[in-house]
């Protein structure tokens, strides 16, 4: 495969045109941020960790019949995915309150959230990824009702999948964001699924394993990725 031009530099990835039109190569970096890009870094091996959980995990949603956009690894921190037509919504669903929930609503860390919350966020540093309805996304044509019906579907599929899996890893799976794409007249998910854009505590002692780590200075962040990736059976090359 012949890598092209880069299309796209994110914030921790960055995405290449492929020798075929349908095919996109998406290469994770080492870079991190938060707090829409104000706090960053770059953290060793990350990319690599990162690449190789995130290619574990949509195996295992395609498994359980989740479309995704992943085609296959490529590198140690490259993956070959489908080109699709981004939707520029973040779907969050929460298992547990953490976070902006947290702030928002005086919602103590930890709460049981039962039935599990279901949030829409629109994708845009410069306005800090407001939360926002599906009303906005229809009106502002961010997506249509139909696909906003599906994309809330396939993120509360997600979660059958992955809060089991995780469980029987030790892990609870605390809140995760999803984004999607459209992908010849269906939405497929997108992006990445890592501990970048999960929250991931020890089941036992509840101990931070994910990108908070980070965000709030708690050290180890890479160690705690790689801990997660080992409990989880994930093959880091
Ligand atoms: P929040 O508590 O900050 O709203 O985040 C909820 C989940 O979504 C958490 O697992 C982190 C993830 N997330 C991202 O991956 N990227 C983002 O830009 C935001 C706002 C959240
Ligand atoms: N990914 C976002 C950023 O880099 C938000 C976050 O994860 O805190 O700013």
């Amino acid at each position: 495969m012949q890598i092209g031009e880069q299309l796209y530099a994110g914030k921790a990835k960055s995405v290449y045109a492929t020798d075929n039109a349908d095919i996109l190569l998406m290469r994770f970096r080492d870079d991190t941020s938060a707090f829409d890009g104000e706090k960053k870094a770059s953290l060793a091996r990350k990319g690599a960790v990162n690449n190789q959980f995130n290619a574990y995990v949509m195996g295992q949603l395609e498994k359980a019949g989740v479309p995704t956009h992943f085609e296959g690894l490529h590198a140690a921190n490259e993956s070959l995915v489908k080109r699709m037509e981004m939707i520029p919504l973040e779907c969050v669903v929460r298992n547990l309150a953490a976070g902006s929930l947290c702030r928002r609503l005086g919602i103590k860390e930890g709460t049981e959230l039962t039935p599990p919350t279901y949030e829409l966020f629109l994708k845009s540093d410069a306005l800090h990824d407001p939360m926002i309805n599906e009303s906005h996304a229809a009106t502002f044509a961010w997506a249509t009702v139909a696909e906003l019906g599906r994309m809330k579907e396939l993120t509360f599929k997600v979660n059958d999948v992955l809060k089991q899996l995780f469980l029987d890893a030790g892990l609870l799976l605390v809140d995760y964001k999803l984004e999607f794409g459209r992908y010849r007249g269906d939405v497929v998910l997108g992006d990445e699924i890592s501990p970048d854009g999960c929250r991931i505590w020890d089941a036992r002692t509840r101990e931070k394993l994910d990108k908070d780590r980070f965000r709030q200075d708690l050290g180890n962040v890479i160690e705690a990725y790689e801990e997660v990736a080992r409990r989880l059976g994930v093959d880091l090359g």
